[in-house]
């Protein structure tokens, strides 16, 4: 089986049997602020773009590029489709032309004509890429390949039982906008940054771990930041805040700790997978000479692709749009059905739009969660703030944007101020700005609840609730006992065992007490108000 690197989270794999070209990702995404990183537009994707088949892991831009898909991918490439719960990646690919499409059900291996055995799975939680993430596992002739990418499963169990992977292509570096967007010291953002950095490269080192495949590549990211404006998010090697490691780094990190199976995948990388052997050429004489000059590389790629930010800029600004009507009219319906998210905020989120240079507030408006109402922010005490340009508000109007995480959150370009915990909540309304999301996210949130109810394990002298509070990982994997603080390793949450509040987030416990207080029947839990201080989104 061969591999090709593509970038980012993007593979060409070509086997006898056929050939799967994964997230072609080339246009910047997110308000131009993220590129992929190295530059992959001078690849050959007239002939890249000729497969058998499409996945596109989710609609998460910087692995669904429509415009790329559209000019450069073959129309009759079959799309390999996780299931989603709504049909927006299918409807978006068919309106692109692809109209071949072979829908897969989680978890369960599908035998393609040729002889390539493929089996997707689809995470669907709303915190989960923009409602749904998704894993790719690929067997020809007993070499087999996972292409995790950034979907972040409970466990690789599913994947593991087929038989021992050789590959395995997973996420390790940042994609998010915490700490770097929060208005806080630049001690407190750094040491925000390191523990996000220190948790990401364990997770990662946790799923390798679980799968034990032959090789493994980081994949996924980092993206570079090419705007002047956020050029400083991208890792130089001079911030041990920055959430942004690169492949180099993070083969660095994990020669250091003993390990020599894994491969950096640049764009054009080839990879010869057999199942004794995996051999490796680079489009570049030297890979670590390659990263040492990475600055250099970027300024030189941001000089190129200046021209392609200003005119994205100049495209943002629809002054005539009436912010405070549009948001009354589109999100006032949405906040009438929304129980469990707008429980979950629970207060008023202020949105303070600046001017063109982003420096004047222009507009504060309040999107009053219990109230159910938007309005003009009235000078009262909100616990969540955003400050973003109007231009960028304006834009997301304009083009009826539906995700706000997936467009304004991931472009980093905003600031946030907040009282208290990070509250998941506000994300995943602004990520279900449509009824067919918000439907499916409040139905998840309520089947949830109930789910995570249900079985208790014993951990470290005390019982607790099997299922993580937040995504339900298997707190029996997951959970790790230090005091009375339990983390759950696969977003680091923490919780305070004796009351069960998390740490970590609002409107979240975890039922736990003490195995002792079994016997003796004097210590149960206590549900307490979640307040803290840490920040994971
Ligand atoms: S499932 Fe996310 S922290 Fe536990």
């Amino acid at each position: 089986m061969r591999v090709t690197g593509t970038g980012h989270a993007g593979l060409r794999i070509d086997a006898p049997a056929g050939s799967i070209l994964c997230d072609p990702w080339v246009n910047p995404a997110y308000f131009a602020s993220w590129f992929p990183f190295p530059d992959n537009s001078g690849l050959d994707w007239e002939a890249l773009g000729q497969v058998d088949y499409l996945y596109v892991s989710h609609l998460h831009r910087d692995h669904f590029d429509p415009d790329h898909l559209r000019r450069f991918i073959s129309k009759r490439a079959s799309v390999l489709l996780p299931e989603y719960p709504t049909s927006e990646l299918e409807d978006a690919l068919r309106d692109l032309g692809f109209n071949s499409i072979i829908k897969t059900r989680t978890n369960e291996p599908v035998a393609l004509d040729g002889g390539l055995t493929i089996m997707i799975q689809a995470l669907t939680s709303p915190t989960d890429g923009p409602i749904g993430d998704s894993s790719l596992w690929v067997e020809y002739d007993g070499v087999r390949l996972l292409n995790q990418n950034d979907a972040r499963p409970a466990d690789l169990s599913e994947f593991a039982k087929l038989g021992h992977v050789h590959a395995h292509m997973l996420q390790f570096s940042g994609a998010i906008w915490y700490p770097m967007v929060y208005e806080l010291p630049h001690a407190a953002k750094t040491a925000f940054g390191k523990q996000k950095r220190e948790r990401q490269l364990d997770r990662t080192m946790r799923y390798i771990d679980d799968l034990k495949a032959s090789w493994v590549f980081p994949i996924a990211g980092p993206p570079c930041f090419l705007d002047d404006e956020l050029f400083e998010f991208n890792d130089l090697g001079d911030d041990e805040g920055n959430i942004f490691p690169d492949q180099q780094a993070f083969l660095e990190h994990y020669r250091g700790l003993g390990r020599d199976n894994g491969v950096i995948l640049l764009p054009g990388t080839v990879a010869e997978i057999t199942a004794n052997d995996c051999r490796v050429e680079h489009p570049v004489p030297d890979v670590a000479e390659f990263f040492a000059g990475k600055e250099e590389y970027l300024r030189a790629y941001a000089e190129r692709q200046r021209p392609v930010i200003e005119a994205a800029k100049a495209s943002w600004a629809h002054p005539e749009v009436d912010v405070l009507g549009e948001l009354k009219r589109r999100v006032e319906p949405l906040l009438e059905q929304s129980i469990y998210m707008a429980k979950g905020v629970g207060g008023p989120v202020r949105l303070d739009l600046l001017d063109q240079d982003g420096v004047e507030v222009v507009e504060s408006i309040v999107v009053d969660f219990p109230a159910g109402e938007v309005r003009r922010y009235a000078d009262e005490k909100c616990r969540y703030r955003f400050k973003t340009r109007r231009a960028l508000v304006e834009h997301l109007l304009h083009t009826g944007e539906v995700d706000w995480v997936n467009s304004l959150f991931l472009s980093c370009r905003f600031s946030a101020a907040r009282i208290g915990q990070y509250n998941e909540f506000i994300y995943s309304f602004f990520k279900c700005l449509s009824q067919e999301r918000l439907q499916y996210a409040e139905g998840w949130y309520d089947e949830h609840e109930k789910a995570v109810e249900a079985e208790d394990i014993e951990l470290d002298g005390w019982l607790v609730q099997r299922r993580c509070p937040h995504l339900k990982a298997d707190l029996s994997r997951f959970g790790v006992v230090e005091g009375e603080t339990l983390t759950c390793q696969l977003h680091g949450w923490k919780f305070d065992l004796r009351t069960g509040r998390c740490l970590t987030s609002v409107g979240k416990h975890l039922r736990a007490r003490r195995v002792e207080s079994t016997a003796g029947g004097s210590e149960g839990n206590v549900r307490g108000d979640a307040e803290g201080r840490a920040d994971q989104p």
